[in-house]
């Protein structure tokens, strides 16, 4: 028997479907709410609302759990890499060897970008954030690429496209980087792995013998795994309602560069070094600022902490803080703001107020400090995240295409004046 669920309003009843989810979730289909009663529901930031159906990934916030297409992500951080887990977001599956291999050749053919890319550069002041370069950058693809513009591509364009996004992203990211710092770019160096090639774009200085660290390009690896694909968060969200205006691959994902970027979803990783290192600055004192942290008068909140979902443990934290402290190791790093961080959890999963209201560590609180130690400088931080995010934006983007959504559009309640007769400026 199908379940459904009941609604009353002025006495008159309305029952509506309940749709299951393969995790057995539950979601009340209003699809015929405003036709049948009316009536519109309201929803602040969608806390309540499910936007879409979709087979990517599954969250359980209460028990901590992280699924890529089925696949836990302790069991795909610790056993994949990061192309393998784009691959399976993107088209569904564990790639065969033969699969893996075509894929992570057709984006080496792709990691050049085109000359004229360093004109648009150039117009960015070396005192622009990395994050503007890179969407701007990244949806400059549009102008390169007319063809991604066709809004019934095939499947062979869509799939060229996908390529292209995944190839460029760190080439645009490391420019960005060096525009930043002033000096000349670096071509991509196809005979690297994804993420050396991306270290050696970002690092290397003119003619200089540039080799990578494995321990860094292994660690940076797992970090882009942890942040592929997290459902219907801001910026995916943001991709899925750009996409579903039929826009293109690569403004839906621009669009998505720029919702990341916010301090309250992927800017979080940048904000939480900086944080750490105003808490060491004024001399580590963790109590003083958790206080703060709870003080509805002070605008300051502990960073890296909390999560709409997650009401637990974020599962990547705590895969990150166990990297945290074995990249230190390896790398011979000895970073004060890791204890300084290590503290903060401690004193924070003690106090009522981030129990009430289970506020835990999230996937930013560590992430910075492993990124400091492999030499990303702050504010590239969220482009890091941006990175590990594409795959899970290019995924979601082909599911809503593919599943013919129609274009989103929301509905509001109107709050404003009444009808009234305009008034000549005269007689204001
Ligand atoms: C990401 O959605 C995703 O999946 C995102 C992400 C992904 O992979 O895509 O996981 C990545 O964005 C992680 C989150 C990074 N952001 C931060 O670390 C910024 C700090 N955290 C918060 O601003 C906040 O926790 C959010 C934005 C993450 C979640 O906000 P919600 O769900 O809207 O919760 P809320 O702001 O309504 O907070 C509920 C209560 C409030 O107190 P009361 O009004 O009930 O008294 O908790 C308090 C908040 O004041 N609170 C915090 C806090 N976070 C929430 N108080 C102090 N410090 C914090 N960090």
């Amino acid at each position: 028997m199908a379940k459904t669920a009941e609604l009353i309003i002025d006495g008159k009843s309305y029952k509506f479907p309940i749709v299951e989810g393969t995790e057995g979730e539950l979601g009340i289909d209003i699809s015929n709410l405003l036709e049948e009663t009316g009536a519109v529901t309201l929803d602040f930031g969608y806390k309540n609302t499910g936007a879409t159906k979709s087979a990517i990934t599954f969250l359980d916030g209460d028990k901590g759990i992280l699924r890529y297409r089925g696949y836990s992500i302790e069991d795909l951080a610790a056993k994949s890499s990061f192309l393998e887990v784009s691959y399976l977001l993107i088209f569904g599956e564990l790639p065969t060897q033969d699969q893996l291999d075509k894929f992570s050749n057709d984006i080496k053919n792709h990691t050049m970008v085109h000359e004229d890319i360093k004109k648009i550069l150039d117009g960015f002041p070396s005192t622009s954030h990395p994050m503007g370069v890179l969407a701007s950058l990244f949806c400059a693809q549009t102008a390169f690429y007319p063809e991604s513009l066709d809004p019934n591509r095939s499947s062979e364009g869509v799939y060229l496209s996908i390529v292209r996004s995944l190839a460029k992203m760190p080439t645009f990211a490391a420019w960005a980087y060096k525009n930043e710092v002033g000096h000349p770019v670096n071509y991509p160096d196809n005979s690297l792995d994804y993420c050396s090639r991306f270290l050696k774009m970002m690092f290397a200085l003119p003619a200089e013998n540039y080799s990578v660290d494995p321990v860094v390009a292994n660690a940076l690896d797992k970090l882009l795994i942890l942040h592929a694909d997290h459902e219907q968060n801001c910026s995916t969200s943001t991709v899925r309602i750009v996409g579903s205006s039929k826009a293109s691959i690569y403004s839906s994902i621009s669009a998505g560069i720029n919702a990341l970027w916010g301090p309250l979803h992927g800017g979080a990783n940048q904000e939480v070094i900086l944080m750490l290192e105003q808490i060491k600055k004024d001399g580590g004192d963790t109590d003083k600022w958790i206080a703060k942290a709870k003080d509805k008068n002070d605008p300051f909140r502990l960073m890296g902490f909390g999560h709409r979902v997650y009401k637990n443990f974020d599962p990547r934290a705590k895969i990150i803080k166990k990297a945290a402290d074995d990249v230190l190791e390896k790398l011979g790093v000895n970073d004060p703001t890791l204890e300084i961080a290590m503290k903060l959890e401690e004193v924070a999963l003690r106090d009522p107020y981030f129990i009430e209201r289970k506020l835990y560590p999230n996937v930013d609180f560590y992430s910075g400090i492993i990124y400091r130690a492999l030499g990303i400088p702050v504010d590239m931080f969220t482009v890091m995240f941006a990175i590990g995010r594409l795959p899970g934006w290019i995924s979601q983007w082909k599911e809503l295409r593919e599943n013919k959504e129609p274009i989103g559009r929301p509905r509001q309640i109107y709050t404003g004046q009444n009808h009234r007769q305009y008034i000549a400026i005269a007689k204001r």
